[in-house]
């Protein structure tokens, strides 16, 4: 959701930014736009759409300072003038800008009221604002903190002072926003892609922070709050290799990370069994300690992977949890028990709604832990510890990967504060064998998206944790083949949306568990008298010849991060069939970072 990228130093900033532009298309936008440095002026090239059409209008110019943004419309329809960089009413000032200023309309009145404004953008009454106070204080540090003080909301900000081509200011509050360091210079961006190909290090940045970074002689730069106290930084490694973020011979990033899950789950074993020892850092025993709820915060895949951990921490751990979904909880937080700890599951460590309960849980005082994809995300950095799931860079807005990555993480963690009779590194292990022979057998996926998918709706039913695959499977499909699905409880379907099964309509079950196999197949063959057209994916020992998809055994724990392959695969197939970008589906962003 918005990209920002500035760049300061002795590199081509117009190839900078429009490549770190590039890397940042993954989180969704609909615009793009840059000011570079061109014949001793800052010029602006913006247009709606995607960043190749800002590639073919930027022209050939050799400038040391850029700054670029891909926008994701919050305020103003997507059309060019709403699209950045934004001018201050006298373009003494040009800014990008991501979040969302919540008190823009107040401010216009109260403070800006004898200006015209340009754009329907929130984002521009922050530029007026700075030009505003410059126009006081003739002084661009102040005049930002001024604003900064004034505005309340979400905000990175990325700003150029038209009358000093050496100098960049970045600022930033709840929306996320990294510094690049270099011995050629800055590169700040809203997450690590945009850094990689010149940086080595870089400077996460706190809530209020604002950086004056320079180049006049000696590159220079300083961080200070809204006051104006200088703010001591930490440089740290950046460990993502640009390697890892091709495509290789992929036509799409999804398939690409569908097809490394089986690797992913064999990292995460490296990375957390010692000698067939589950090793977890202190900082996550310390967590757990006297705990006597578990809740779990999260958005989106990453709730679907928090609803089967709940099956985890209670079977295997005897742990009561709850889930709850970030954006209900913050607003309507339910009474909480004497002593919870808060798991917060997000591949990108940056979601909005879950940072909003991070600050509110961590005020009220409780533990926190983060589950994450990102190290250096802003969950993993505020909460009091964090578990990597080493998914590696996952591009394709559709969570494939880090969803599987997740369920073996909180796995290993249930395992590790409960007891089971499974053997949980060989049961992993086993897993992603099984994945891979899916994944090899990935046509038969593709002849059933084309045979399943003929209409406008389908259904994925399930029991236990089945029900949870189906909801992940049904989101996987509606995002990207924009079809409309549901995930139901099979038994829940005749309770009222039975009423939708027509001829033809495409209904899904998946049976991994022993228990309830029989009652799922009743809810099926429910739906078949009614016309239903029927695909089954089931464990071996549970199958029946007619089905579809067949998987070999592994432990009931282990079976969502198998049995959600091939919902998958039918998925990416669907959006191809479709004809849709699989990659940059419509609407929708990879790090969602408003409310
Ligand atoms: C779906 C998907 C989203 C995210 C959700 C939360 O494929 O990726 O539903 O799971 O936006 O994002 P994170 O996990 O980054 O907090």
């Amino acid at each position: 959701m918005c990209g920002i990228v500035g760049s300061l130093g002795s590199f081509n900033a117009k190839e900078v930014v429009l490549k770190g532009l590039e890397r940042l298309e993954y989180r969704g936008y609909d615009s793009a736009g840059l000011a570079l440095l061109q014949e001793n002026k800052i010029t602006v090239f913006k247009d709606t759409g995607r960043v190749k059409n800002l590639i073919s209008i930027t022209p050939e110019v050799e400038s040391h300072i850029g700054i670029g943004h891909t926008r994701w419309a919050t305020h103003g329809k997507v059309t060019q003038s709403n699209s950045h960089p934004h001018y201050s009413m006298n373009e003494r000032f040009i800014l990008v800008h991501n979040g969302v200023i919540e008190n823009s309309r107040e401010l216009k009145e109260s403070r800006l009221s004898a200006y015209n404004f340009r754009t329907e953008t929130d984002s521009e009454v922050v530029a007026y604002l700075i030009e505003y106070y410059f126009n006081k204080y003739n002084n661009v540090n102040d005049a930002i903190r001024k604003t900064m003080s004034l505005i309340d909301g979400s905000y990175a900000l990325v700003i150029i002072d038209t009358e000093d081509h050496h100098k960049l200011y970045a600022a930033k509050n709840k929306s996320p926003l990294l510094v690049g360091v270099s011995a050629e210079g800055y590169i700040v961006g809203s997450d690590i892609m945009p850094l990689l190909d010149h940086c080595k290090q870089f400077i996460p940045l706190e809530d209020g922070s604002l950086v004056e970074m320079g180049m006049n002689g000696d590159f220079s730069i300083a961080i200070y709050d809204v006051i104006g106290k200088e703010r001591d930084y930490e440089l740290h490694d950046i460990v993502v290799n640009t390697s890892d973020i091709g495509k290789g011979a992929y036509e799409h990033y999804m398939l690409k990370e569908i097809d490394e899950q089986a690797s992913v789950v064999r990292r995460i074993i490296s990375e957390y069994f010692k000698d067939d020892k589950l090793v977890l850092d202190d900082k996550v025993q310390k967590v757990f300690d006297g705990r006597d709820r578990i809740y779990i915060l999260a958005a989106g895949t990453s709730a679907h992977a928090g609803y089967v951990a709940k099956g985890y921490f209670e079977k295997i751990a005897g742990i009561p949890t709850e889930v709850h979904i970030s954006s209900e909880f913050i607003y309507n937080t339910p009474a909480l028990t004497q002593n919870p700890l808060f798991i917060y599951i997000s591949q990108s460590g940056e979601t909005a709604d879950s940072r909003a309960c991070l600050v509110k849980t961590k005020e009220m005082g409780y533990p926190s832990l983060t589950i994450t994809n990102v190290a250096t995300s802003t969950l993993a950095r505020e909460s009091d510890a964090y578990v990597d799931i080493f998914a590696g860079p996952e591009i394709a807005v559709a969570s494939t990967k880090a969803y599987v990555a997740s369920l073996s993480v909180l796995l290993i963690l249930a395992n590790y504060f409960g007891k089971s009779d499974m053997n949980l590194k060989q049961e992993l292990s086993k897993a992603a064998g099984i994945m891979d022979d899916i994944i090899n057998k990935k046509e038969v996926v593709n002849k059933l998206a084309k045979e399943m998918l003929t209409k406008r709706n389908a259904f994925f039913i399930g029991r236990g944790f089945d029900y949870y695959i189906a909801m992940e499977a049904a989101l996987k499909l509606k995002e990207i083949s924009y079809i409309q699905a549901e995930g139901f409880a099979a038994g829940e379907l005749k309770h009222g949306t039975i009423a939708l099964i027509e001829e033809d309509t495409p209904v899904s079950a998946i049976i991994t568990n022993k228990e309830i196999n029989l009652n799922t197949r009743s809810n099926l063959s429910e739906v078949e008298s009614r016309g239903a057209k029927t695909m089954v994916i089931s464990m071996k020992s549970l199958s029946r010849p007619s089905d579809q998809i067949i998987i070999d055994d592994v432990d009931p724990m282990v079976a969502p991060m198998v049995a959600i392959i091939p919902c998958q695969l039918l998925a990416y197939y669907g959006a191809i069939i479709q004809g849709n970008d699989v990659d940059k589906p419509r609407n929708l962003a990879k790090s969602v970072t408003v409310e």
